[in-house]
């Protein structure tokens, strides 16, 4: 039984929040710009300085665009991400390229699942961890999008759930079915990566997970907690927490205009292996 773990005080990290890679948009192809869950480069960046030295070896479970491996390199670490979409692999082998013609290194590409992360790198052999698991939704999230808030209201359900319209679109092609787990496919998937990872990881490294609480049914899905219990249980740790600032969805800005807030921010939960 899952119960909230205690989580250590957030400590709040002040970065700018980056549209597009930022300023290492020239390192990736456009398709990657589409990406529906890119992450804050600059959020990236200050992780990397903190977990991590020059010349160690990076490991992002959950590449997507690979934008962790792309600021990795650049920043004189080695790098391999892990992701098992082979369109988003196929962006990463060109930005592997870019980023080797500009630091002269690339990096790892393992297409596969994160799953088995125990099986496809060597024990040991990874010196921290900067990833951003997919996205949690409720089935309330599927289907026809014109038809999805009625559902959402007939359902019962707070419509505040029901915002990113524009990423929940993603849903109905199939080739997006790994950027959103439902919560029970997100808990299983979290506990095998992070019981691969015990194993990937040099013992006494730090891993921090980029999450986003968010509402469902009403109430606050607090993924930051539920992560911190699910690493207890595999061993880890909790170091740290931290909280970012994160730009603001379409939905949410529309929200926010009729004074609901959702949460705007994202929380990194560092472990220690
Ligand atoms: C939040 S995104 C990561 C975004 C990345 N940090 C970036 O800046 O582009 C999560 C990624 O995990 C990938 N993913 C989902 N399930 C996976 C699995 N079982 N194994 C490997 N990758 C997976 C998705 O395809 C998605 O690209």
């Amino acid at each position: 039984m899952l119960g909230a773990a205690q989580l250590p005080e957030p400590e709040r990290i002040e970065v700018p929040v980056s549209y597009a890679f930022g300023p290492y948009r020239s390192l990736f192809p456009r398709g990657a710009v589409a990406h529906p869950a890119k992450a804050n480069v600059h959020l990236v960046e200050r992780l990397l300085e903190l977990l991590s030295s020059p010349g160690d070896l990076v490991l992002d479970p959950f590449a997507g665009t690979f934008s962790t491996c792309v600021v990795a390199v650049l920043k004189r670490r080695e790098a391999v991400g892990v992701e098992i979409n082979p369109e988003y692999c196929s962006w990463g082998v060109e930005a592997a390229r870019r980023a080797s013609a500009q630091a002269g290194r690339g990096f790892g590409i393992i297409q596969g699942d994160a799953a088995l992360v125990g099986t496809l790198l060597r024990g040991s052999s990874a010196d921290a961890v900067a990833t951003s698991p997919p996205y949690v939704l409720s089935s309330l999230h599927a289907g026809d999008p014109s038809k999805r808030l009625g559902r959402v209201l007939r359902a019962g359900a707070d419509p505040r759930e029901f915002f990113g319209g524009l990423a929940r679109n993603a849903m109905r092609e199939s080739s997006h079915r790994y950027d959103y787990y439902s919560l029970g496919r997100w808990i299983a998937l979290m506990r095998a990566v992070l019981s691969g990872l015990c194993h990937t990881l040099r013992s006494g490294s730090l891993a921090a997970f980029i999450v986003r609480n968010r509402l469902r049914r009403g109430s606050l899905l607090e993924l930051d907690s539920l992560l911190a219990s699910l690493a207890r249980e595999a061993g880890f740790s909790v170091e740290a927490l931290y909280v970012a600032p994160a730009p603001r969805s379409l939905w949410a800005n529309l929200l926010s205009r009729r004074g609901i807030e959702l949460p705007r921010e994202d929380r990194v939960v560092v472990l220690r292996r």
